[in-house]
């Protein structure tokens, strides 16, 4: 189909009379397919969907089959179309490198269709898998976009893991190309992205065949002729493609994420689902109208960065902030107020963690008073639990809501929030407020028995998940059954343990799993395990996620040696941590270990990793009446101190 031939879309319709928060929630569960249908009138279709929920031959739920629709065409063609090409969609805000670059929807559009040109012309039509390693430049995002454009599922793999782990995900994606950058920079630091990505062909059994690789100018990456092709080079030659409708359940993309082993999950997120919710979400959630500028200070490598970032700011016609920076040191702890006033932020949403960090360098948040940050109305936080002394710093320091919200790569959006477009509830501290509508949230015991309002138990959904939550595992179904949906039949286990108070407000206390966050970023201890495990002087060990200031939670691995094994503790460390480090990389923070003399276990042998982790933090840790020795603990305890560990870490 040529450029100017439009192809026809329907109307979106405008919303009924606006309900209130309770009467919205009660219909999204009692009558989804009424309440799904009509945030579908929505968007802008090729051909609506001829059901709107329905269960596929495997027995799962899909939302809109039979519906026709193009992501790319949704977030950029039709603003253009509606009027807005001359808006600002993207504000590339790059401190590291000292430059900015703004791309209204029409230039966005153009630079999308141009590379959906140059994908095509090496071979990547609908279905196939595109994956993108790239920091964070405009670069990306158009990346993304034109895949979404041709019908081919990306997977972006965050640029901090290391040539192991993006193997692992091109053999699992098996993507017929590549697209890379020659490098990242990481405060001052410039780090090559060419090298790390030639380990990882080495050592994938399915490497694409075609990689295109955007020269920076703080490094020039040799390419290798014939599989390599330089970005700009392809993209003088490229002739732009139309958006190709797709089916409303064709994988848009896959993320990996991590699950309790060292194989990634690969989380499929649907075209249909995924534009219905997050466009939802932005109005529901976030309160803002088209035209208001959004920033996601994330990365395109997490799930935020996906949502956030890329796809909902542009579906709803926002503008989006890309921003290739850090909250310290780039150059100072004001950098976040700087951006906000600068580009007339009106919504910002980050993690925790970047909020410690800022906290640390300028604790009375003095560089804020340097900036004029009037424009922005609410600050959103999520990716990682909103500890009380961050909550409370803000509160504050900030003129404006703080919004604590839970979510999952598996959700794509929300699973509780203040539903601040809709009706904002009163905070309580602690808890992210309400299911959001779509979410049936329930409190399950170790028996799938509904747990009592303000008793701990795990936090499930009842199905249906809503729109854009994970159809299943990439080419996994089996794994996906057994990772969400076994435990507690009818449930989607998030794998996160919590509570309802008697008010309705959830509380989510941490993970019930393998899965620990480290400064925002979601990281398998099973995985660290299996590494550590493959050392040739371990006989056994234990990862746990241990409190930190900074990070919220940092892994340290205690390690039992095999008989004989001559290695010290500062030998041990460095090359345990060096294992991590070139397995999974530099951001899994694991800079901590020591050698035991054993484990404390259960008497069938399970080891009390809950116990150590309280070990590193507490005094007084409770002796589990199931643990086979009982005078483990001290020898923990003080290893702990010797080395320098959770609580022990200022007195070593
Ligand atoms: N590419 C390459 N390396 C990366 C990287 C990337 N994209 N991201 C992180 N790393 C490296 C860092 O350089 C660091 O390496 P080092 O051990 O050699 O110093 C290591 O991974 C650990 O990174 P991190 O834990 O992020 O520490 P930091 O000192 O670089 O920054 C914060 C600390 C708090 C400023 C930073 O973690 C932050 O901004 N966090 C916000 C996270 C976030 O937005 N999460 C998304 C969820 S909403
Ligand atoms: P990810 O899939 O990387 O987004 O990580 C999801 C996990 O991060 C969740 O399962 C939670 O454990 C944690 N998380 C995210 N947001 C919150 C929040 N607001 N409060 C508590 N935990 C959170």
């Amino acid at each position: 189909m040529g450029r100017g031939q439009t192809l026809k879309c329907t109307e979106t319709t405008p919303l009924r009379g606006k309900m209130g928060y309770q009467e919205e929630y009660r219909e999204s569960i009692e009558q989804p397919e009424q309440f799904w249908r009509r945030q579908a009138e929505q968007i802008a279709w090729y051909e609506f969907p001829q059901s709107i929920l329905t269960q596929n031959e495997r027995g799962y739920h899909c939302w809109f089959q039979g519906g026709k629709l193009n992501s790319s065409y949704l977030a950029l063609d039709h603003h253009v179309e509606a009027g807005r090409g001359g808006q600002l969609a993207l504000i590339y805000d790059s401190p590291v490198t000292d430059s900015q670059r703004k791309f209204t929807f029409t230039e966005l559009r153009d630079e999308v269709a141009k590379f959906a040109g140059v994908l095509r012309a090496q071979g990547v039509e609908q279905g196939d898998r595109v994956i993108i390693y790239m920091p964070m430049i405009p670069e990306a995002a158009v990346a993304m976009l034109a895949c979404a454009r041709l019908g081919a599922v990306h997977s972006v793999v965050f640029g901090g893991f290391a040539p192991n782990e993006l193997a692992l995900r091109i053999d699992d994606a098996k993507p017929k190309a590549l697209v890379t950058a020659s490098c990242g920079i990481e405060f001052t630091n410039v780090i090559e992205y060419k090298p790390l990505v030639d380990e990882a062909l080495q050592i994938a059994k399915h490497p694409p065949q075609t990689i295109v690789l955007l020269q920076r100018p703080q490094s020039q990456a040799a390419l290798q002729s014939g599989r390599d092709h330089d970005w700009d080079e392809l993209m003088t030659s490229a002739s732009p493609a139309d958006p190709v409708p797709v089916a409303a359940t064709d994988p848009l993309y896959i993320l990996y994420t991590s699950g309790t082993t060292g194989r990634p999950k690969g989380v499929v997120r649907d075209n249909g689902g995924h534009a219905v919710a997050l466009k939802y979400s932005m109005k529901t959630v976030y309160n803002t109208d088209p035209g208001d500028v959004y920033w996601a200070g994330s990365d395109v490598g997490w799930v935020v960065g996906h949502s956030y970032i890329v796809y909902a700011p542009l579906l709803h016609g926002c503008t989006t902030i890309l921003y290739e920076g850090k909250p310290v040191r780039t150059p100072d702890a004001g950098a976040f107020w700087r951006v906000i006033a600068e580009h007339k932020v009106t919504t910002f949403f980050t993690a925790p963690t970047a909020f410690r960090a800022i906290k640390k360098e300028d604790p009375e948040a003095k560089l804020k008073t340097q900036y004029d940050i009037s424009c922005l109305r609410t600050l959103f936080l999520a990716g990682e639990r909103l500890d009380p002394p961050t909550y409370d710093w803000l509160m504050g320091i900030m003129d404006v809501p703080v919004i604590d919200h839970w979510w999952q790569t598996e959700t794509g959006w929300p699973i509780c929030s203040n539903p601040m477009g809709l009706e904002p509830q009163p905070v309580k501290t602690g808890s992210p407020t309400f299911a959001m509508p779509g979410y049936d949230v329930r409190i399950l015991d170790e028996a799938g028995q509904p747990c009592q309002p303000g008793e701990t138990g795990n936090i499930v959904v009842k199905l249906p998940l809503p729109p854009s939550c994970l159809p299943t595992l990439w080419e996994d179904d089996q794994r996906f059954r057994e990772s969400y949906l076994s435990q507690f039949p009818g449930y989607y286990q998030t794998g996160d343990g919590g509570l309802i108070d008697e008010d309705g407000y959830v509380y989510v206390m941490g993970r019930v799993d393998d899965v620990i966050n480290v400064a925002g970023h979601r990281l398998s201890t099973g995985q660290m395990e299996e590494l550590i495990g493959s050392h040739p002087a371990v006989a056994e060990c234990a990862v746990v996620g241990i409190d930190d200031e900074l990070r919220g939670q940092v892994p340290v691995g205690f390690a039992v040696l095999k008989d004989g094994a001559a290695l010290d503790q500062a030998q041990m460390q460095q090359e345990l941590v060096s294992i991590i480090r070139k397995e999974i990389g530099a951001v899994a923070c694991f800079r901590q270990s020591a050698i035991v003399k054993r484990l404390p276990k259960t008497r069938s042998g399970k080891i009390l990793r809950k116990t150590i982790r309280q070990l590193a933090v507490q005094d007084d840790v409770p002796v589990p009446p199931t643990i086979d020795d009982p005078a483990i603990l001290d020898e923990i305890r003080e290893t702990m101190q010797t080395c320098g560990i959770g609580q022990y870490a200022k007195s070593s």
